[in-house]
């Protein structure tokens, strides 16, 4: 999209339509870092925000919680949604972590962050590459050419088979678990939002998501398995039970961003393996690279585009005075193609080291599942260019209308797998 022409001031880099149309606004970032990287939009249909877009900018709000905090409006939706979690409006938001502040967000963050050390992860490593073999020894059949939709039938598998194993979900509840993600994540898309559905029906299934999941607690609370539902369902704080709604805004947002945000990094990082099969090869050329492909994709994706704080008192930012109550918006995939920190932010390259993006945030809320994610990628990526044998296009791609989250939400392709040995 041609913006050469539009004053900063009414540059679009929040409507759901224009993410789904053209995917992520890179021209109008380009033209907000350079000419008023702290710029005040208030686009219609949206309350005014502050748009953040280096990204020295974003981890100087990051790491400033009790200046801006995440508690309020920690995601802009248009004024329709706005407020809208899960559960449409009606209901109070959930309360997450990502919208929790310290000293709270400590303690919460604190019960499940021993699941998500390093250390923790790796022991799932082994388990991983099962999960991801078992789904290429299905995709691969006998070794012939296979077209699909790379999104669903790829993608959205591996990382949602992890986390809800590790939340003791069984198999036959994933596609349930994917719809609930969907909806939640892909609350502005046609496809997603209601699917058909109208909102009585929507806000029924929400209520049975919720009664499963207590369920599932309950069950834990009597039989623990060791798994992360068991470990919830026993938590405590200062000795006391965590508080119900809590514990299931807690499990929700695991639930969710543990795989929506993977599976766009894998689909979005096919897409730039298509758009550079130079740097396909190479990868399979040097399997060791893999680590640095990761976060390679990881930056060139940004799945989770921005979060959002709110200014707790009036502050200078860039020059730009910002007013007790403003909105600050943190452009992550704006700040993960700063000139000021990448010579070349718009070149794909898998061997980039050092790589200082913020695709997983910075700070007091830095991703709690950024290992688990890189191991993901990694095993998924490691094992998809072992086997390879050939890949392409098979029609256009879509990508999801949504500004807080992105990335492709159609992906035919055509691709041989080396069979199961
Ligand atoms: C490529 C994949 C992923 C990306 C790009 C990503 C990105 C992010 C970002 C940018 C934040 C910062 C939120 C903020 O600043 O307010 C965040 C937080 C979070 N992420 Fe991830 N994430 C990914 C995978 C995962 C996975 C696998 C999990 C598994 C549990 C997870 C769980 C969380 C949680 C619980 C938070 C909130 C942390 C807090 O507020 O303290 N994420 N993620």
């Amino acid at each position: 999209m041609d913006v050469r022409h539009v004053p900063v001031g009414q540059l679009d880099v929040i409507s759901a339509k224009l993410y789904g149309e053209h995917g992520y606004p890179h021209d109008a970032w380009r033209r907000l870092r350079a000419e008023s990287p702290v710029t005040k939009l208030a686009p219609p249909g949206y309350e005014p925000f502050w748009a953040i877009t280096k990204h020295a900018d974003i981890i100087e709000v990051s790491k400033q919680p009790h200046r801006f905090r995440s508690a309020g409006r920690f995601i802009l939706f248009p004024r329709m949604t706005e407020g809208a979690g899960p559960d449409l409006a009606e209901a109070p938001p959930l309360r997450m972590l990502v919208n929790m502040d310290p000293p709270e967000h400590r303690d919460y963050r604190r019960l499940v962050s021993a699941w998500f050390t390093p250390r923790a992860v790796h022991k799932l490593e082994a388990r991983l590459e099962e999960i991801t073999r078992d789904l290429f020894d299905e995709l691969a059949g006998d070794g012939g050419w296979r077209e699909l939709d790379f999104v669903p039938e790829v993608a959205a598998l591996q990382p949602l088979r992890m986390i809800t194993e590790m939340l003791g979900i069984p198999r036959e509840r994933e596609q349930w678990v994917l719809k609930i993600t969907n909806q939640n994540f892909g609350l502005e898309d046609p496809d997603f939002a209601l699917a058909g559905e109208t909102r009585e029906q929507r806000l029924a299934f929400l209520t049975e998501a919720a009664a499963y999941i207590n369920a599932l607690m309950g069950e834990r609370r009597k039989h623990p398995t060791g798994d992360v539902t068991s470990v919830l369902a026993h938590a405590t704080l200062d000795g006391q039970p965590v508080p119900a709604f809590e514990l299931f805004s807690l499990y929700f947002l695991i639930m969710v961003a543990g795989h929506d945000t993977t599976r766009n990094a894998i689909s979005g990082g096919l897409l730039a393996f298509l758009q550079h099969p130079e740097q396909f090869a190479k990868l399979q050329k040097d399997p060791s690279l893999v680590g640095l492909a990761a976060d390679e994709i990881v930056r060139w994706t940004t799945p989770v585009n921005h979060f959002s704080r709110t200014a707790t008192e009036d502050t200078l930012l860039r020059g730009q005075r910002i007013a007790k109550g403003d909105s600050v918006a943190l452009f992550y995939a704006s700040a993960n193609r700063d000139e000021d920190v990448y010579a070349d932010p718009y070149a794909f390259r898998i061997e980039r080291d050092p790589n200082p993006h913020l695709g997983f945030g910075v700070g007091e809320h830095f991703c709690l599942g950024a290992h688990l994610a890189r191991m993901d990628l990694r095993v998924f990526w490691r094992q998809f260019a072992a086997r390879c044998v050939a890949l392409e296009p098979a029609g256009p791609h879509e990508f999801l209308h949504a500004s807080f989250v992105g990335g492709p939400k159609r992906l035919p392709i055509r691709v041989k797998l080396r069979p199961k040995s």
